[in-house]
């Protein structure tokens, strides 16, 4: 079911449910500029450069790259849907002066004898049958010196979102009626994320009702192990490396940043279970090891696929939720936030089986996980 990632979904129903919020353009812009800076790429930095977006979707967030003027800008996506909302983008002047090359192609296998000094690939790596020769691929079109920007999930970022697919043996199984009801269900929990910026209905339908497959998580050391003998990782949202070293002792053709990252992320990656929790206001221990709990959420993953995939209800008070109660004991004393309200889930559950859809969910309502993380890497130059 993981050979088309992404696509099969998409074609099958003929969507692209990934729209933002546009209403204010200002705030669009202002988003994706920002994050565009947390990860190394002041606006300037654009502008006349030969820029590959791989995987575009909606255009939606194109339009703000295409208004930094970047001298070539090639999007390639295997979608009908977006291919032909791109097209309408074009046409209704959407890009301004800059004129895209839209290619209706798959990533894997595309050609093309250029390569571009900005590679952006967002919301497509993970998920994908192998997403480390994935990656590989699409960083071949990056020239020397360029830099590839991707996106990563991790067993802690999606455990919020897990609890909340483990629900869906309880919404219809006609899709447009669920997305319906999921919208009507899941709006407290969406309304709470300050910065939310996807339409309810596109969350609804690419969190809760597309079918995820088995190899989800692609972490931001994994990225790292593919591709570095040939990059090095440079910025990321969230920022977890802080790079003390004197430049002038960084003086060998390799910066060093890979190592340096795997190990900033290994002490900080649970924080990744829960935007709600700023790092910089906790004392974790430092040089934890979180294995024993990714390994809890590993198998919370594969537990959810029996349950997402069959429909088997009685997995998620046998299985799920026992491993749940697990998790939030580990968590107690380090995360006592996301402890409660991983409780609040649990109990939550169990008033779905009598309530059904009025259960009430407490706290848990306004847990999320640090969903997806933006990574950024520099080819080296010989
Ligand atoms: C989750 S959406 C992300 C869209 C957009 N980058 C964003 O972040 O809003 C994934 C996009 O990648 C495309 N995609 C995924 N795998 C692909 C593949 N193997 N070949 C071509 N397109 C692919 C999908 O069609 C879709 O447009």
């Amino acid at each position: 079911m993981n050979e088309k990632a992404y696509l099969d979904f998409y074609e099958k129903h003929q969507i692209i449910p990934v729209r933002q919020d546009k209403s204010d353009m200002v705030k669009h812009f202002n988003r994706r500029g920002n994050l565009y800076k947390q990860i190394g790429i002041p606006p300037a930095l654009l502008k006349d450069k030969s820029v590959i977006e791989f995987g575009p979707g909606s255009g939606d967030n194109a339009i703000f790259t295409a208004s930094l003027k970047p001298g070539r800008y090639v999007l390639v996506d295997g979608n009908s849907t977006s291919i032909r909302e791109l097209h309408k983008k074009l046409n209704e002047g959407a890009f301004g002066e800059v004129t895209p090359e839209i290619c209706n192609s798959n990533i894997l296998g595309y050609q093309d004898d250029r390569q571009f000094e900005i590679v952006l690939c967002e919301g497509v790596v993970p998920n994908q049958e192998n997403s480390s020769a994935f990656l590989k691929e699409i960083t071949t079109f990056a020239a020397p010196g360029g830099i590839v920007c991707i996106t990563t999930m991790s067993p802690f970022s999606c455990l919020a979102e897990v609890c909340r697919r483990v629900m869906r043996p309880f919404f219809s199984q006609e899709i447009d009626c669920a997305v319906e009801e999921g919208v009507k269900f899941f709006r407290e929990d969406l309304l709470s994320l300050t910065g939310m910026s996807r339409l309810h209905d596109d969350w609804v339908l690419d969190n809760i009702l597309h079918p995820w497959g088995k190899n989800l998580f692609f972490s931001i050391p994994a990225a790292i192990e593919a591709i570095s003998d040939d990059f090095d990782f440079y910025g990321s949202s969230p920022t977890f490396l802080t790079d003390w070293r004197w430049y002038k002792s960084v003086n060998g053709l390799e910066f060093g940043t890979n190592d340096m990252a795997k190990k900033a992320y290994a002490c900080s990656s649970l924080f990744l279970i829960d935007y709600r929790i700023d790092p910089a206001e906790m004392t974790l221990p430092v040089h934890s090891n979180w294995s024993s709990l990714e390994k809890d959420c590993n198998e919370a993953y594969e537990i959810h696929m029996g349950i997402w995939l069959n429909g088997d209800i009685d997995a998620i008070y046998t299985q799920f939720l026992p491993l749940m109660a697990v998790i939030s004991k580990k968590l107690g004393d380090l995360l006592p936030i996301t402890a409660r309200s991983l409780q609040d889930f649990i109990s939550g559950m169990h008033e779905m089986k009598i309530k059904g859809l009025q259960a009430d969910f407490k706290s848990f309502r306004t847990w999320f996980g640090r969903g997806q993380q933006y990574v950024s890497f520099i080819r080296r130059a010989n």
